[in-house]
């Protein structure tokens, strides 16, 4: 039990974005994401939630993956109540196994009762051990996830584990190359979609965003090939359109209107490596949107009551 409680504390350590969404646990070692959903839901709704998300109600294999169970539950809810965990007994018998049908591979039952008293299996997370429970019985549950990428954008964007932003890129639409919006247009089309043009905050933002909206050949590579970005400067101020620090700069030095990028191997090192500068009244053939990624607790609650209605 100690040795349980120092892996456990040690484990505050790890809770951090990682590949996973805001509010999750990253387990690195098994490549996956778990999550606790706080709303108090019968073991139906939890499974049919969790897969919904492309998931399942979690089948701890390891103590490890216990903790980080029991880790999760306790960043999701206010209070330590048990959460439901993918362990359920075998046709109404006594003998427990995971609930896509597979045998354990781990367990923690309180005690040799709670193994075998009713159908369903939470988890303390105060002292990692599990208990049995009615299935019919609500409590929150915990979910786990090989890939929640395609879950937190919508169709045709990009998730960025780093900025739990999506991107999305226009490219060229007209076959011809025509020169398509200037910046104001490219916010107003952004904005349709509850989105921003994108806004560059650090080195490493900078170097995703430079590889998402890469061309390889063909482009144009001025206004044809190169896409808007959020920034604006006027008077000497620079400012995001959707109203962030200006906390990064590669411009040129200069204050103009509009700012772009451009990642093709085939324009000069000058051009790629800063934004270039532009006046308002130009048009470009691409732009970059970003907004925030949806909260994957939000997405499950709405699941759920969904599911609570039906
Ligand atoms: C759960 O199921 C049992 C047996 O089917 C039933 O007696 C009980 O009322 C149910 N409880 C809830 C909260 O639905
Ligand atoms: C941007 O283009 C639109 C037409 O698509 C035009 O109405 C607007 O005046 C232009 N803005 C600037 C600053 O040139």
């Amino acid at each position: 039990m100690l040795s349980q409680i120092i892996l456990f504390v040690g484990y505050f350590g790890l809770i951090f974005g990682g590949s996973c969404p805001a509010g999750s646990v990253n387990y690195v070692e098994a490549g996956e994401c778990i999550v606790t959903i706080p709303a108090p839901a019968p073991l139906s709704t939890a499974s049919r939630t969790c897969a919904a998300l492309s998931g399942r109600l979690i089948q701890p294999q390891t103590q490890q993956e216990n903790v980080l169970a029991a880790v999760s539950a306790i960043k999701a809810l206010p209070t330590k109540v048990p959460v439901t965990i993918g362990v359920i007994q075998r046709d109404r018998g006594v003998d427990r196994i995971y609930a896509d049908g597979t045998p354990l591979q781990y367990l923690n039952f309180f005690s040799e009762s709670e193994y075998s008293a009713s159908p369903c299996t939470v988890l303390n997370p105060t002292n990692l051990q599990w208990y049995s429970t009615p299935c019919n019985d609500t409590h929150p549950f915990v979910c786990q996830f090989s890939d929640l990428s395609t879950m937190l954008c919508p169709t045709g964007w990009s998730w960025n584990d780093f900025t739990q932003n999506c991107y999305y890129v226009q490219n060229i639409v007209a076959s011809n190359h025509a020169l398509y919006v200037n910046q104001s247009d490219a916010e107003a089309i952004c904005a349709q979609m509850g989105a921003h043009l994108a806004s560059i905050h650090t080195q490493r933002e900078n170097i995703w965003i430079r590889n998402f909206i890469a061309t390889y050949g063909g482009v144009d590579c001025g206004q044809g090939g190169q896409a808007l970005i959020g920034a604006s400067c006027k008077d000497g101020k620079k400012t995001w359109s959707d109203g962030t620090t200006f906390d990064y700069d590669l411009t040129n030095g200069d204050c103009t209107d509009a700012y772009t990028m451009i990642n093709d191997y085939n324009c000069g090192l000058a051009i790629r490596e800063i934004w270039p500068s532009w006046y308002a009244q130009n048009q470009f053939s691409r732009f970059i949107c970003q907004k925030a990624a949806l909260h994957l607790a939000d997405v499950a609650m709405n699941l759920v009551k969904t599911f609570q209605n039906i």
